[in-house]
């Protein structure tokens, strides 16, 4: 698969597995197993998700050299609430049953998100993960982190799909030269976006499925996407998307569709 470099230099395959939903147990094992036994070299969990146990055990399962994964996890909230920074990545790796991390992001930007993020860089000096960065961040979260950061976030994961394409912040991001992984790359829970009629045109037009027209959208503005999926076939199909590609009109039709509605959780305890 191709990648994206982060600023550190390390490499970071294009499109990542999203276990986000899948439930701990065999329901999150197998969707990871199916995932990694199908090419997807790069998996996206948290904490909150709740299923890093059931993560790990499919990537011992898998028989893959860990090397060979790309691993993110996130620093939860309440972790971050009572200051328990470093036991928040301890506890993360104990349950993924893994040495390090590839990728680990703090979740939200909760108040007091700089005390957090200067563990994160430091576990990052310490060799224990090979990048650090942040999710749901906007710009003046960025600006803010930035006045007292020794390291500049690498990835900022945040929502981003058809209906609300977020693409001010990516745009920002990408200048500072931040690599965007989009959560609910086809929409979440708002499965009408893969019916909608602009995209099943283009879908026929060019033989595939919306969600891979989608998928390739994410790849040609530079965005990395986290697809999820616990059904063998789909997720099989999300990467199958290295055989065509989008016209500048195809492109042009599909961010026309913005919305600028996020259907994902925006609640106002999160975000300040
Ligand atoms: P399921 O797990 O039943 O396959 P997102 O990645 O934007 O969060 O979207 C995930 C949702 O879209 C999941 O509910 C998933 O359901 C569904 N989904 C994933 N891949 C496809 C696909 N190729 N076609 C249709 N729906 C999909």
């Amino acid at each position: 698969m191709e990648s994206y470099k982060l600023s550190n230099g390390v490499s970071i395959p294009c499109i990542g597995f999203g276990v986000c939903n899948a439930k701990e147990g065999l329901e999150a094992k197998n969707a990871v197993l199916c995932a990694l036994q199908n090419g997807y070299m790069h998996i996206d969990t948290a904490m909150i998700y709740n299923n890093e146990f059931s993560v790990g055990q499919a990537i011992k399962e898998s028989h893959l050299n860990r090397e060979d994964i790309f691993l993110t996890t996130k620093l939860w909230n309440e972790d971050i609430n009572k200051g328990l920074n470093r036991e928040g990545f301890e506890r993360s790796i104990n349950l993924l049953n893994v040495a390090y991390v590839d990728l680990y992001l703090l979740h939200w930007p909760t108040e007091g998100y700089i005390e957090p993020w200067k563990c994160l860089e430091q576990l990052y000096l310490e060799g224990k993960i090979k990048a650090i960065g942040v999710s749901n961040f906007r710009k003046h979260h960025l600006e803010a982190l930035a006045k007292h950061a020794s390291i500049i976030p690498m990835v900022n994961q945040i929502e981003s799909n058809v209906y609300f394409n977020n693409q001010e912040l990516i745009d920002y991001c990408l200048q500072q030269g931040i690599v965007v992984q989009a959560w609910s790359p086809l929409g979440g829970h708002n499965t009408a976006q893969l019916k909608n009629d602009v995209l099943v045109d283009i879908a026929s037009q060019l033989n595939k499925s919306v969600a891979q027209i989608v998928i390739r959208w994410h790849l040609q503005r530079g965005v990395l996407p986290l697809p999820k999926s616990v059904t063998k076939q789909r997720i099989i199909d999300n990467i199958d998307v290295f055989d065509f590609s989008l016209s500048k009109d195809m492109m042009d039709a599909i961010n026309a569709l913005n919305k600028n509605k996020p259907v994902g959780l925006y609640d106002k305890d999160y975000i300040f």
